[in-house]
């Protein structure tokens, strides 16, 4: 079975910041969870690189835009390695096979009778790229969004008949009740098509960085069609010589941030209808990450995390995957800090898992010579761990990212507390508990290795160092059962340096 996730594309206007880096950790969860379900994953990435929001800030710095896209688009490609996130593919906006199927697609629109050209008067956002509609804006003509000046347009463009969707897309939301996600954003969607729906600008004629208007070539396309088109895009050219698009389309979810739902949910569906196409099973808006001090992100604030900094300071990006997954509920708004992620770090990372992982190990290296006893499993813990994995995939498959974490902690803490309840080194001196000691030693053993399978999406490095040390590094989601690992010849531990060593002082 094929599941296809995206991120949305970063425009490659700066570097990558933390809200790159939170979209593509959380798509990259999703996937790895669908790969351990065996299922056949796409996840796409890439960058945004055509239009204003582009444009203006290469001209700012001195640079041409294509030079500047590339320049930038190296640097989103080179974040995603050193946060373990692993595309199948990174699109390019800018990629000429691109290009070719944008002008194909909006042909096809066009030809269909949904285009038109017209005069567009009204405000427009050069960073959002986004013409605002008079209820969107805040006093003095500012955009809600940046806060910056909005800029009075007047030209001549050709528009696309959003207002035609009305009825075909309320009629999609009322039979596709999952396709947006949370409740919040399928509220705010919702509210706006209530709101009766515009038609909207598809081209300029002002600015040239863009792919050219077929029919028209003094034209470029309104940068959001390119944009959004890539979701589409991509499978057609991402394998040379294949084409993915039929076993990829539509597409299973897109990962978004709640700025950007009006296109995704609105937009995008109405240009597929437009298209003769299907709109995507699904899209998930989650929230907006802020400093702790309540203020936007900002290297000139000094606030905030800077996700490189994050991941040399504890030498893996496993702590940060973890810490905003599980600080701020997934799909909710919330501050993040440097000390909130050591406090998780130690709290979590170090004490509850890395302990219960070393104790575990040395445990059976001390007393069973690194032997894993062939013992029965404790009847209680088999209860503690009944029905976890469905749970887990059950969250994930809803996309909540933290639920299914929660879910895996709990029993983190159960192991726990399992270790101080039957104080194995109290039955280690007494001769006559062997057996005893042999259930709660496999029992740990094999509890231990089921959390690891289902964190393994989470924090792959730590998770498969441990499922390694373990002596049983299968990961496939048939593994995450507790009882799983019982089967087959006897394993052998190996201790290891501690998974999450005391982080340096900031
Ligand atoms: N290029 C458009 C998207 C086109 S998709 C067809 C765009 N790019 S962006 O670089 O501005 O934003 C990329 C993603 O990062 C968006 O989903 C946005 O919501 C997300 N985030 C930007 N800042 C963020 C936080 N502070 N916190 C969490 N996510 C953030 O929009």
């Amino acid at each position: 079975m094929a599941f296809y996730i995206t991120t949305s594309i970063s425009y490659v206007n700066g570097r990558p910041h933390l809200g790159h880096a939170y979209e593509a950790i959380a798509s990259d969860i999703v996937a790895r969870h669908h790969r351990q379900r065996g299922e056949d994953v796409f996840f796409l990435t890439g960058t945004d690189e055509h239009g204003e929001p582009v444009a203006d800030s290469a001209r700012a710095n001195g640079m041409e835009p294509r030079a500047w896209a590339d320049l930038n688009a190296a640097k989103f490609q080179a974040m995603l390695p050193t946060l373990s996130v692993e595309p199948d593919f990174f699109i390019r906006t800018t990629d000429p096979e691109h290009a070719r199927r944008v002008q194909a697609v909006l042909q096809t629109v066009h030809d269909n009778g949904y285009v038109y050209k017209g005069t567009y008067a009204g405000w427009y956002c050069p960073r959002c790229a986004d013409f605002k509609v008079e209820n969107e804006i805040l006093e003095g003509n500012r955009c809600p969004i940046h806060e910056i000046p909005l800029t009075r347009e007047h030209e001549e463009n050709y528009f696309f008949a959003l207002s035609a969707f009305q009825e075909r897309l309320e009629t999609f939301f009322s039979e596709h009740p999952g396709f947006i996600a949370p409740a919040r954003a399928r509220n705010e969607a919702e509210a706006f098509l209530a709101g009766g729906l515009q038609d909207v600008s598809l081209s300029r004629a002002k600015l040239n960085w863009g792919i050219t208007v077929p029919w028209d070539p003094g034209h470029v396309f309104y940068v959001w069609f390119d944009a959004l088109l890539n979701y589409y895009t991509a499978p057609g050219f991402a394998r040379p010589g294949v084409d993915l698009t039929a076993a990829l389309w539509p597409a299973d979810v897109h990962m978004i941030g709640k700025d950007i739902l009006k296109f995704h949910t609105i937009f995008w569906p109405a240009l597929l209808m437009a298209a003769g196409l299907e709109p995507p099973r699904g899209v998930y808006v989650h929230g907006h990450l802020a400093a702790a001090d309540g203020r936007r992100m900002s290297k000139s604030f000094g606030n905030g995390i800077d996700p490189a900094e994050a991941v040399d300071r504890f030498g893996s990006p496993d702590p940060l995957r973890f810490y905003l997954m599980r600080d701020v509920r997934y799909g909710t708004d919330g501050p993040v800090s440097l000390d909130a992620l050591t406090a998780r770090y130690e709290s979590e990372l170090a004490n509850d898992l890395g302990n219960l992982a070393s104790r575990t190990l040395a445990m059976i290296v001390r007393y069973r010579d690194g032997q894993v006893p062939p013992a029965p499993l404790d009847p209680e813990l088999v209860d503690a761990f009944t029905g976890l994995p469905d749970t887990v995939a059950a969250a994930i498959d809803a996309i909540d990212l933290s639920g299914g974490l929660e879910a895996i902690w709990q029993r983190v803490r159960r192991l726990n507390r399992y270790v101080e309840e039957r104080r194995p080194w109290e039955l280690a001196r007494e001769p006559t508990a062997t057996g005893q000691l042999d259930s709660v030693l496999a029992s740990l053993h094999e509890g231990v290795r089921a959390l690891a399978v289902l964190l393994a999406p989470y924090i792959p490095t730590s998770a498969h160092t441990l499922l390694n040390a373990l002596g049983r590094p299968e990961s496939g989601y048939g593994a995450a059962a507790f009882g799983a690992g019982t089967d087959g010849p006897p394993v052998r531990v190996a201790t290891i340096a501690p998974l999450f060593p005391k982080a340096p002082a900031a």
